[in-house]
């Protein structure tokens, strides 16, 4: 973003209609049926793990973190990650995941799973989860079942259903 100054900030209460409208316009109305909607439905984002990219007063990008489990272990379910399309290539995307990895594990947290591909969050450490070691709510296509860790071995051991983290129910 060497031509345009960029701006990443966690996500206030006050965002929620500009990024409701970016993600219409870059998901549209099918991202209701995704499978990590039905976690959405019975847990917020975490504002401060959520984040936006501003140039001047322009919303051009979005990250959001949910809290999850899996089996018995708490972990972020990430998403969704969207950039405003004439924005896209500079970097943005990177650096909103950067920025929600960082200050996920600055917060302690050890693990974020998302559905995505694997070519590009593999450029951020995630890499698929092993076919079987977690089940998401309703269908969705395990190849892009993805896993990091923020803490070496963090993943070892887990498995089980993908969950909304019940301490944090609407
Ligand atoms: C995916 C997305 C967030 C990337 O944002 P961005 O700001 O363009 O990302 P970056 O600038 O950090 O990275 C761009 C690079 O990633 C590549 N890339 C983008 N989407 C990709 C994908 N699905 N698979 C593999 N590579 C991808 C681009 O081709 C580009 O490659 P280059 O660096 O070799 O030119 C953006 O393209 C977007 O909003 N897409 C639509 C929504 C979406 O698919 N979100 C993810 C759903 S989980």
């Amino acid at each position: 973003m060497s031509d345009l100054s960029l701006t990443i900030l966690a996500e206030t209460a006050n965002d929620a209609q500009a990024v409701e409208r970016l993600l219409e316009r870059t998901f549209g109305p099918g991202r209701f049926v995704l499978s990590a909607y039905r976690i959405r439905e019975h847990v917020d984002h975490l504002l401060d793990l959520s984040f936006t990219a501003w140039i001047g007063t322009l919303l051009v990008g979005s990250v959001r973190q949910l809290p999850i489990t899996v089996g018995n272990v708490k972990a972020l379910l990430l998403g969704p990650l969207t950039v405003e399309p004439p924005f896209r290539k500079h970097g943005v995307g990177r650096l909103l995941l950067e920025r929600a990895l960082r200050d996920a594990k600055a917060k302690g947290h050890r693990l974020v799973l998302l559905v995505g591909d694997e070519a590009y969050y593999s450029r951020v450490g995630f890499r698929p989860v092993p076919r079987g070691r977690a089940t998401m709510p309703g269908p969705v296509d395990y190849s892009r079942l993805l896993v990091a860790e923020l803490v070496d071995g963090a993943f070892e051991g887990v498995s089980g259903a993908i969950r909304p983290d019940w301490d944090f129910a609407k």
